[in-house]
């Protein structure tokens, strides 16, 4: 028996001003994207932004549904409308952003289960990382790639018997 540890490291600025100029404008277009939520039911509107290798930003917020689990994400959004429309092109960074009563939350969201998934796969099919930007007004985690999220994850190797 070896006993392994799956450490991980990232980088914690206090407040969205102490980003770099480039993070700190991916931020505020998730803060953007966030206000075209449509959040009836959790009155919590996500905003996700994806910037691609050629500059475009691509925007996502999250979609509720009277049946719940219908939903879908900020960053799943994104994601989709970005692997749908931008085939070539490569996501590099991804920023997320959460407003309740209209603010910018106090703590950064992270993304969920369900979407770190997604944002893993992702990563493999580019071959490249994609770094991700967690914004919120007291504090914005910045990891470098999507596979950070969430180790010993399960991917398309997992499917070769
Ligand atoms: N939500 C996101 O869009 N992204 C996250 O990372 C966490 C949660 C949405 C789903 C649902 O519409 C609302 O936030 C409350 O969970």
């Amino acid at each position: 028996m070896n006993k392994k540890e799956a450490v991980i490291s990232y980088l914690e600025y206090q407040g969205i001003d102490e980003l770099p100029g480039a993070d700190r404008k991916l931020v505020e277009e998730a803060v953007a994207a966030a206000s075209g939520a449509y959040a009836p039911y959790s009155h919590f509107m996500v905003g996700a932004a994806i910037l691609l290798d050629d500059g475009t930003v691509v925007r996502g917020a999250n979609v509720e549904n009277a049946a719940f689990p219908s939903g879908s994400c900020a960053e799943k959004t994104a994601l989709s409308y970005t692997v749908a429309n931008y085939d070539g092109r490569k996501s590099v960074a991804i920023a997320i952003a959460a407003l309740s009563d209209g603010k910018l939350t106090r703590d950064p969201v992270p993304p969920c289960g369900n979407c770190r998934q997604m944002l893993i796969e992702e990563e493999q099919r580019l071959g490249k990382p994609i770094r991700v930007i967690l914004a919120g007004d007291s504090a914005v985690i910045v990891l470098e790639n999507c596979q950070t999220l969430m180790p010993i994850s399960f991917t398309r190797s997992n499917l070769v018997k």
